[in-house]
């Protein structure tokens, strides 16, 4: 089941102002914590996928610390934001590409990477399994996901208010993740959870680390 017209239209309207419109609804702070946590997973890592990638905007983050980086997305706008962001990199490819069913061979990757992907689409486990398939035996599994979950009442209600006010209404599929129910589906779809913390000050997200085992 690929992404819905509704959902591309709804990513490529938001492509334009989306780097700029993220950090004033959650905030500067939230991608700091988010950076420091991220690049420490990524060592000495060969091929890597990540799946969600929007205007590349995490994948920077990454890009000296792997060999080969395949950042993909369906919404074109998206990519192209992603293009100019990773251009530079000889080491990184933009392409696009469906979460749900990728373009890839089995046993591909040693780490695949995602990014506020989960709380967005209809069906996250599929997305899993899809992450399963393509990443080789003992490869990593990267999560970041933004959540309301653990924020304190009033700054959840600031970022809802920036949040209608900067992009309207919510993602089609929009839901909010917490690292009980995040984890519970990362091991269903075969993961073993080998780092699972919320970070951030006011602004929370999940961060997880999984490892496919066989
Ligand atoms: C909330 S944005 C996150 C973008 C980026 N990872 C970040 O955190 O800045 C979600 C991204 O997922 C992409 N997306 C949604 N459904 C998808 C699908 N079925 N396949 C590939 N990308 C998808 C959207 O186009 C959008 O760029």
């Amino acid at each position: 089941m690929p992404g819905s017209r509704e959902e591309y239209e709804y990513w490529n309207r938001l492509a334009s102002k989306f780097d700029d419109g993220s950090i004033y609804v959650v905030g500067p702070a939230i991608y700091q914590d988010v950076k420091k946590w991220l690049t420490n997973q990524f060592k000495d890592m060969s091929m890597v996928l990540e799946l969600g990638c929007g205007t590349g905007y995490f994948s920077q983050m990454i890009t000296d610390r792997v060999k080969h980086l395949i950042a993909t997305d369906m919404s074109q706008e998206m990519l192209e934001r992603a293009k100019e962001k990773l251009g530079q990199y000889n080491n990184v490819e933009v392409r696009k590409d469906d979460c749900y069913g990728t373009s890839f061979e089995n046993n591909m990757f040693d780490a695949i990477l995602l990014v506020n992907l989960l709380h967005i689409v209809k069906e996250p486990n599929t997305v899993l399994n899809e992450s399963y398939r393509v990443l080789k035996p003992g490869g990593r599994l990267v999560i970041v996901d933004l959540t309301g979950h653990g924020m304190p009442f009033f700054s959840k209600m600031g970022l809802g208010i920036r949040y209608v006010r900067t992009w309207g209404k919510p993602a089609p599929y929009n839901h909010s993740l917490n690292p009980t129910e995040l984890s519970k589906t990362v091991k269903e779809a075969g993961f073993v959870i080998e780092d699972v913390k919320l970070v951030g000050r006011k602004t929370k997200a999940i961060c997880l680390n999984a490892k496919k085992v066989k």
